[in-house]
């Protein structure tokens, strides 16, 4: 049943009901569009703006379609206009006229916008409690990895010796952003609409604070025209969610290297890969993939409202119904990303040798033989000169730098001592790296604990926002 016949004399084309329904899509908000309704009809009842009876009559009624819903018994109809027609004619089919007064005070325009938040602030939570996941299955993997060394790289050419622990420890640094942009997003959009009206709140005498108060909303939105028209919060919900499918992509190209034959770092489950169809050998990181791709969705949802949202003079447009599938596919896709990447990191097997081989070669430890020259007491890029110098004819010798016997680094610098090869032994060369940040096995460990400091912290803070 539509909500607004009054005015027309004909049918609506069977094609624009389609294109104008948006039940599909936000039929998923049923439960906060009753917990609103609720928080309304109790408020209509307490201002006395419709009788007593009535009010408890309709809250009835809505409890009554909010248990049958979840049983089942209700289904909810794909023909109908959007979730609140669906609701509000359900209710009026149960418990008869009075059901009619729910709209009392109140627009759809203002409805929906309480109900996605509602939604929203949910699903913030839940995702929020993903990305915790994620970073207790770092800080275990990270753990078991403080003395596996690696190659560090830029511009993926093999840099300075690192650990696979301090590698992973920089995705824990990303990811505790996102908590943070969650948490944040989670605080701006806690503002309660309602009471907004279509544009221009209402005649009625609307206790705002009282909703607000029912719903667990910190405040009220200030402006009733930038209340219905306004979706920043989905469009940050948005960005948040793009930013963390940034680090899981960036993460699962790593993964996707890693796992390949010439790299060979680390084996990834079985039950985290797939094989081919034709290629009976193939392990594929199929996971890591999707997720590298998926990433381009949820980046594409965040164009698609921002594009939604630039030309639309206020207060409310029907074009601000395309934001939910994007809001909705992006929280959906993120969560299982989340989810599905957790489970892959969990189970990998890290090839320690191979890491540890990967760094012996590739020169990575040139530079601790130039800070060796530097100790003692040659000029930085003098040092640099003589072992760009000693990379040369390693290069043409096909030998590493801890081949070279003392006599000929003594070839290239009269300062070498037999203390170079201590120096410039992988470990010692991550030992030394001991300032704040970085790969030593202390630096990391300090680094672990603020890890779990910050876990321990943003679960408090989550359950706070119940
Ligand atoms: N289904 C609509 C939406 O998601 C609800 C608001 C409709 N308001 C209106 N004035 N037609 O945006």
């Amino acid at each position: 049943m539509k909500l607004w016949g009054g005015r027309f004399e004909k049918g609506v084309n069977s094609l624009v009901n389609d294109f104008n329904s948006s039940i599909r899509v936000d039929s998923r908000m049923y439960k906060e569009d009753i917990l609103g309704s609720l928080a309304h009809v109790k408020m209509l009842g307490e201002q006395n703006i419709i009788p007593k009876e009535d009010s408890t009559k309709i809250a009835a009624g809505l409890e009554t379609i909010l248990k049958r819903i979840e049983k089942g018994v209700i289904k909810i109809d794909d023909s109908s206009e959007d979730i609140h027609s669906f609701i509000e004619s359900t209710l009026t089919y149960y418990i008869g006229d009075e059901g009619k007064k729910l709209h009392t005070g109140r627009s759809r325009n203002d409805q929906v916008t309480l109900d996605t938040k509602l939604y929203l602030k949910n699903a913030l939570i839940s995702l929020s409690n993903d990305v915790i996941n994620l970073q207790e299955i770092l800080y275990k993997k990270a753990c078991e990895n403080v003395n596996t060394i690696m190659p560090g790289y830029t511009h993926m050419q093999k840099a300075q010796p690192i650990t696979f622990s301090h590698h992973l420890l920089a995705y824990s640094e990303m990811f505790k952003r996102d908590l943070s942009r969650i948490l944040d997003c989670y605080k701006r959009l806690d503002e309660m609409p309602l009471g907004s009206g279509a544009l221009a709140t209402s005649t009625y005498n609307l206790d705002r604070h009282m909703i607000a108060k029912d719903l667990g909303f910190a405040q009220i939105t200030i402006n009733s025209l930038d209340s219905v028209s306004d979706r920043d919060y989905a469009i940050e919900a948005l960005s948040v969610l793009s930013m963390i499918m940034m680090h899981l992509s960036r993460f699962s190209e790593e993964i996707i290297l890693w796992a390949t034959n010439e790299f060979s770092f680390i084996e990834l489950s079985d039950e985290y890969s797939t094989g081919s169809s034709i290629m009976p050998q193939k392990k594929n990181p199929d996971v890591a993939e999707l997720v590298r791709g998926k990433t381009g969705r949820v980046y594409g949802d965040l164009i698609t409202l921002l594009t939604v949202m630039k030309g639309l003079p206020l207060a409310y447009n029907k074009d601000m119904q395309e934001d939910k599938e994007a809001l909705f596919d992006a929280l959906d896709t993120a969560s299982l990303s989340l989810k599905t990447f957790a489970g892959m990191l969990n189970t990998l097997k890290v090839n320690k040798d191979n890491m540890r081989k990967g760094a012996s070669l590739g020169f990575t430890n040139a530079t601790d033989v130039a800070d060796y020259l530097v100790k003692k007491g040659l000029a930085f890029r003098t040092a640099h000169e003589i072992v760009g110098a000693i990379v040369l004819h390693c290069i043409k010798e096909n030998i590493v730098i801890d081949d070279l016997s003392l006599e000929e680094f003594k070839n290239f610098s009269p300062i070498f001592e037999e203390d170079i090869y201590e120096a410039i032994d992988l470990v010692n060369c991550v030992e030394e790296r001991n300032v704040f940040g970085g790969p030593s096995s202390s630096s990391v460990k300090t680094q672990l604990e603020l890890l779990l400091e910050s876990i321990t912290k943003t679960k408090e803070a989550i359950k706070c926002l119940k």
